[in-house]
This record gives structure tokens, C-alpha cells and sequence, in this order.
């Protein structure tokens, strides 16, 4: 299969959705971001890499970094982190309060805010540095040891963050918390603020294709644990359009507000597309666009 010609035709169907969506500014540290940058890369099971655009550029991962907390708690932690958080889609905005007070501070599911919380609680149980694992991972797959979190992000969602402070005393009040608010928040917001590339990402995403299995042939998940963090990057991954990027892409995907998505082809491939106008969801419009071009041209898609 020639992914670069892939690569290059999805960026090209993507170019009409350039300037269509909006930028995240609900973060300000985010919202001087160029909302035509694009990029895409592609890294197979076997460690080959494809890119195109701008596809080496540092972006914040945001939510991204959900996938990854979640894979570490399991690993770490096993099935006892779904005592905490459910995996059943939320219908609901990422951000949202609702279903919290009718469902007992157990959040749907680990992607939407809620629910990261109560993951990167866990996760702080478990490591004592939930976005430094995240960040350790990060540079490991990648090969990248300038990832990093950009402070001026996570000071900004701090300073603005009152939903989720909201959220995790809402959680806390239901004994839903180990740590304190103020700890989990921090590095919450530690983990969203990762910088990271398209191909840093498509790189940290390949376990996932590769059923479990890490760069350097070590097992991070079980292949069955694979499957289930791939089943719910499907049906929670991009929020309350989950659907929708089901029925246009057809692959487990995880967004965030930075622009990013990255998507699993279990047993081939891990593929990043970034650009940062977002649809009123939060999910990148071009990056859609791009993913949608690719797994319809290519014919790659679990369905
Ligand atoms: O907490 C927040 O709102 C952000 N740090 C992450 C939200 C996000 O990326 C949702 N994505 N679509």
C-alpha cells in the first residue's frame, strides 16, 4: 500500500474544510493557534513512518493524552479503574455536569473531562506522577526525548478551569477521588498541556495496532485489553460525535482541542492527523476530513 500517496490525497480532500472550524479559545493559551496548519503522519506495526505537512510541528495533545492514562491504569491497575468511571458513551458534551449528579460521581466513560479525572487519579495512586508517566511514554515510543508539557498551557487551563474543578469536587464528594482535587487537577492539566507531533503521536499509538505489544517488543496491554481500549476509543473517543467519526472514518480515534486525532488500524497502523479548527464537538474538522479521505481511499477501517 502506498501510504505517502495516501497521506498526500487525504491532505488534499481536506484542504476544502481549511478556515471552517474554530479554534479552541475556552483555553486562551490555545486560541493563538493557526487555524490552517495541517498535518498528518502514519506509522505502520512495523515501525515505518509517513508524513506529510505539517506533520513534525509540536501541538497540544489535550485529550489525546486520555488514551494514554487510560492504557497505563489498565496496565498498571487492571479492570478495578472500571469500578470508578463506566465506558458506555455520554451523549453528552466533553465538558458536561449533567449525568454526574444522577449517576453517583461514576463518570460514562475514561475520555470524556470527568472521567480523565477519575483516570488520572488512579493513574497518581499508581505512579505518584500521572502526567510524567504519560510523558516518559511519550518520548519512549516516539524516540523523542523533547516531548514535553508546555506550562503556559497548563497554567492557562488551570486559571480557567472551573468546570473541571467542578467535576473533580463533584467526584470527590461522591468518595469517587484518592488524591486531593488540587493534585489530580495539576496533573490533569499537566498531561493535557503535552506537546507532541503528529508523527510523535502515530508513533506512541502503535501498541494499539500492535495488539498491546510496545516498540521495543515488550507487552504494555493484554491483546484482549487492546481490544477494549480499542472498542472504547470507537464509542467514547470523540465525544458526543462519536458516531458520526464512526460512520465517516470507521477506526477507534481519540481528539482533542489542540486539533489532534489519532486513530488505531488494529494490526497495521497509527495514524495522526492535526489541524486546529474544531467542529462545535471538539473535534478537528480538517483532521476528520483527512482521517475520512484516508480510510475510505485506503479501504482501512474496522467495518
Ligand atoms: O480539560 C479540558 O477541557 C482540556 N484540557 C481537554 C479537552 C479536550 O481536549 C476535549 N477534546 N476534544
Amino acid at each position: 500500500m502506498d501510504y505517502q500517496q495516501l497521506l498526500s490525497d487525504a491532505m488534499g480532500a481536506a484542504r476544502h474544510a481549511a478556515g471552517t472550524g474554530r479554534v479552541a479559545d475556552y483555553i486562551p493559551a490555545l486560541a493563538a493557534a493557526d487555524p490552517d496548519a495541517f498535518g498528518m503522519a502514519l506509522a505502520t506495526a512495523e515501525g515505518e513512518v509517513f508524513g506529510v505537512g505539517a506533520w513534525e510541528q509540536p501541538f497540544s495533545i489535550q485529550s489525546i493524552s486520555k488514551l494514554f492514562t487510560l492504557t497505563h491504569v489498565l496496565a498498571q491497575g487492571g479492570d478495578d479503574i472500571w469500578k470508578g468511571v463506566g465506558r458506555e458513551p455520554s451523549g453528552n458534551t466533553f465538558n458536561s455536569l449533567v449525568q454526574l449528579e444522577t449517576e453517583r460521581g461514576i463518570p460514562r466513560n475514561p475520555f470524556i473531562n470527568a472521567g480523565a479525572i477519575v483516570v488520572t487519579d488512579r493513574l497518581q495512586s499508581l505512579t505518584g506522577d500521572a502526567a510524567g508517566a504519560v510523558r516518559a511514554f511519550l518520548r519512549a515510543e516516539s524516540e523523542n526525548p523533547l516531548i514535553d508539557t508546555d506550562r503556559a498551557v497548563a497554567a492557562s487551563e488551570a486559571e480557567h478551569g472551573h468546570r473541571n474543578a467542578a467535576l473533580a469536587h463533584f467526584i470527590a464528594s461522591h468518595g469517587n477521588l484518592e488524591n486531593s482535587v488540587e493534585v489530580v487537577l495539576e496533573q490533569y492539566y499537566a498531561h493535557c498541556a503535552i506537546e507532541a507531533s503528529c508523527r510523535d503521536l502515530a508513533l506512541a499509538g502503535r501498541f494499539l495496532a500492535r495488539y498491546g505489544l510496545r516498540a521495543n517488543g515488550s507487552r504494555l496491554l493484554s491483546r484482549s485489553e487492546a481490544k477494549r481500549v480499542n472498542a472504547v476509543l470507537l464509542t467514547c473517543g470523540t465525544y458526543d460525535a462519536a458516531g458520526e467519526f464512526a460512520y465517516r472514518v470507521g477506526l477507534p480515534g481519540k481528539s482533542g482541542v489542540g486539533g489532534g486525532i489519532l486513530a488505531i488500524v488494529p494490526g497495521r497502523a497509527a495514524v495522526c492527523a492535526w489541524s486546529p479548527g474544531l467542529d462545535k464537538a471538539g473535534n478537528s474538522v480538517s483532521a476528520v476530513a483527512a482521517l475520512d479521505a484516508f480510510s475510505t481511499a485506503s479501504g482501512l477501517s474496522v467495518f
